[in-house]
């Protein structure tokens, strides 16, 4: 059964069985101190406008569309690691006996992530670290642009975990010439760099929310780590792109985000698959009080 649930995922994660599910992917927020929000802006000629544009005439700038009230969603914490540790202990408990945790997170967390999760899953379970490689937007010039992701492999047991490598996509050769024609007309498996361009912010993938990742390179990932009629879970899960990944080769999914946007954009998005729309569940109900024994009650 697929699902959509909205609520913060540490509750929902907590209700769920052990080993229920059997591939999770995660793109938490990334800590980058700023507030993740869309927006779409409109240049209108004005007389009174106050930026000069093409052709010297004078523009205003207005806002069409501002994702949550231009609230979008907090991507800056005090104890980084301190909120995303009970989420991804609960994440282990519950992956299946050969699941597998994806975890996508960017150069400034990277490291810190990969040791907390070295001592949550063991050493021994880490099997790739990942870099998505694109190209695009502006170029630092002080530096060397910043185009890549990092994206976390650790397997729940090191010995014994689906990796169906002959389901994945393959890519061209970079020296076709070397290798004959059959072999370049068929391409290669890919390595761990995952050269993927980013969702086009003119393109049909695009659903409008921010952060959204390419469903290419989720695709891979539900193909190769999963088999058909698994359960894919995503717990951070935004515009639902793993949800759309895992539904499109055949895989149940459970999406979890605490943002009605979020809700609202997978909620069209995934349509056609009939997801169950649900609210995180209520907290737990606290016991009742123990009544006193007959002798310290008063009597009537
Ligand atoms: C980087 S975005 C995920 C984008 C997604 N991979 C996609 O392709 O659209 C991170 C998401 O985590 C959600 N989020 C942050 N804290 C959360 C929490 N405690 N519980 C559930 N969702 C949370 C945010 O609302 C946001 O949608």
């Amino acid at each position: 059964m697929n699902r959509i649930v909205q609520g913060d995922n540490l509750n929902i994660l907590q209700a769920m069985a052990a080993e229920s599910v059997d591939l999770i992917y995660v793109d938490p927020p990334f800590n980058t101190g700023k507030r993740q929000a869309r927006k779409q802006i409109k240049t209108i000629r004005d007389e009174a406008g106050d930026r000069v544009g093409f052709g010297g005439f004078r523009y205003r700038t207005e806002i069409l569309e501002q994702q949550n009230g231009g609230q979008g969603y907090r991507d800056s914490f005090d104890d980084f690691l301190g909120f995303l540790r009970p989420r991804l202990v609960e994440a282990h408990r519950i992956l299946s006996a050969t699941g597998s945790l994806f975890f996508h997170i960017d150069y400034r967390e990277v490291h810190y992530c990969k040791v907390m999760l070295d001592e949550i899953f063991g050493r021994e379970c880490f099997q790739n670290e990942i870099i998505w490689a694109y190209d695009y937007g502006a170029r630092a010039t002080k530096r060397w642009p910043a185009k890549h992701d990092n994206i976390l492999w650790y397997s729940k047991d090191p010995k014994q975990y689906t990796f169906n490598l002959n389901e994945s996509d393959r890519i061209p050769y970079m020296a076709p010439g070397l290798v004959g024609a059959k072999k370049a007309a068929r391409g290669k498996t890919p390595t761990d760099v995952w050269w993927h361009t980013i969702v086009s912010p003119t393109g049909k993938e695009k659903t409008g929310y921010a952060t959204q990742k390419p469903l290419g390179i989720l695709e891979r990932i539900v193909r190769v780590h999963s088999n058909p009629n698994d359960t894919v879970l995503d717990f951070f899960a935004g515009s639902g792109t793993t949800g759309a990944a895992a539904a499109k080769h055949g895989r149940s999914f459970v999406m979890i985000d605490e943002s009605a946007t979020a809700v609202a954009v997978m909620e069209k998005r995934l349509v056609a698959f009939s997801p169950r729309r649900e609210d995180s569940p209520p907290p737990a109900v606290r016991k009742p009080k123990r009544r006193a024994p007959a002798s310290q009650r008063s009597r009537q």
